[in-house]
């Protein structure tokens, strides 16, 4: 039996349109634009609307449609969603299946959801790899889309300048024989000693929300930024390294690499651990700030719209988040 190989066949991406600038929060914390930009990379960021039309499905569903339409896909080809999110609609039903709905996909396709952060995307794409090459997929959709806008506490200025709304989404399908493109090699991993790095412990089911926790803020997303940094820079190198190894490829032959976007410094140590110019790096913190599992598909798709990546680019999806949850794929896109 010939080998079943796997490629990204399209991809699309919804940005929330309201747009809230570092001046914006000048305004109402005790910070400035000059101390986000220079920490950060951060000028502004999206922000969801509270009066609906733009939930984590809702963003998923405009940005399958693009990502439908590049594919030139109808949405009953799909036969898999994985929705990567740490900010679903609601706990039940999962978002896959309201997105399944939304698209009108009608063939009972499977549907699961995956809390991994911000390494949500890469996570995805790699699984929908594996289900494709056993023969269990042919057309997965994967989606990273976030609403962290809920989860920051505004009134923290350490956290809430560091994040924004949005989604991306990916459709991973088969390639033909003769096709370049192709999923060349994957890496998954996380390392649970690091919970305490960045957490949100209120509203699981240990420590349901109470009405203490909302009036002490104690329920939001808390994060140790200096370690975060530290670990972050390292575990993106490495990620970047492992994957090349495995495909049997050099430095030397990658056009582009695409990181979780998360702090431009952490992305230019990283690009400096892998030896890579920052020319070959894709970077766009400043107009979103991080979106966590949505980052890594929205930088990849701008990337691929304004004529950077080109089909036949080496690319490297290079992501690390909560948990602590790290992964990569390398392809030819
Ligand atoms: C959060 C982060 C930007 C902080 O940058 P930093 O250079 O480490 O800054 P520090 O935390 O040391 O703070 C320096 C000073 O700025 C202050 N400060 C913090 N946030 C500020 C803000 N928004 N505006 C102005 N001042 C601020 C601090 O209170 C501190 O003041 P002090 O020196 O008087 O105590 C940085 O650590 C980071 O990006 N970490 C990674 C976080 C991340 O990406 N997590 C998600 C990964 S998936």
């Amino acid at each position: 039996m010939t080998e079943i190989k796997t490629k990204i066949l399209g991809t699309g991406i919804y940005l929330p349109k309201k747009v809230v600038t570092n001046l914006d929060l000048e305004k109402v914390i005790d910070t400035s634009d000059q101390w986000i930009f220079e920490r950060t990379g951060i000028r502004a960021r999206r922000i969801c609307s509270t009066e609906g039309g733009e939930w984590p499905t809702d963003m998923a569903m405009h940005a399958s449609w693009k990502a439908l339409e590049t594919a030139r896909l109808q949405p009953n080809d799909i036969d898999m969603i994985i929705f990567a999110s740490v900010t679903p609609d609601q706990k039940l039903p999962n978002s896959a299946s309201l997105l399944q709905q939304k698209l009108g996909i009608t063939n009972n396709c499977a549907c699961m959801d995956i809390a991994v952060a911000c390494s949500g995307f890469v996570y995805g794409v790699n699984m929908a790899n594996s289900f494709i090459k056993t023969g269990m997929a042919k057309n997965v959709l994967v989606v990273g889309s976030e609403m962290l806008s809920r989860e920051v506490d505004w009134n923290d200025r350490t956290i809430c300048i560091l994040f924004g709304d949005g989604c991306g989404v990916g459709i991973v399908g088969r390639s033909e024989e003769g096709d370049e493109s192709q999923i060349l090699s994957t890496h998954l991993g996380s390392d649970g000693s690091g919970k305490e790095f960045f957490n949100q412990p209120v509203g699981g089911a240990v420590e349901p929300i109470t009405e203490t926790h909302i009036k002490e803020g104690t329920h939001f997303m808390r994060m140790k930024g200096k370690e975060m940094f530290k670990v972050a820079t390292r575990t993106l190198a490495d990620n970047a390294k492992i994957v090349l190894e495995r495909a049997g490829m050099t430095l030397d032959q990658v056009d582009w690499v695409v990181p979780h976007q998360a702090n431009i410094r952490i992305i230019e140590t990283t690009a400096n651990l892998i030896g890579i110019s920052m020319d070959k790096v894709i970077v766009n913190i400043e107009n979103y700030g991080n979106t966590s599992a949505a980052t890594v598909p929205i930088a990849f798709h701008e990337a691929i719209e304004s004529g950077k990546i080109k089909r036949g680019d080496v690319v490297i999806l290079d992501a690390f988040g909560a948990g602590l949850t790290f992964g990569a794929t390398l392809l030819r896109y």
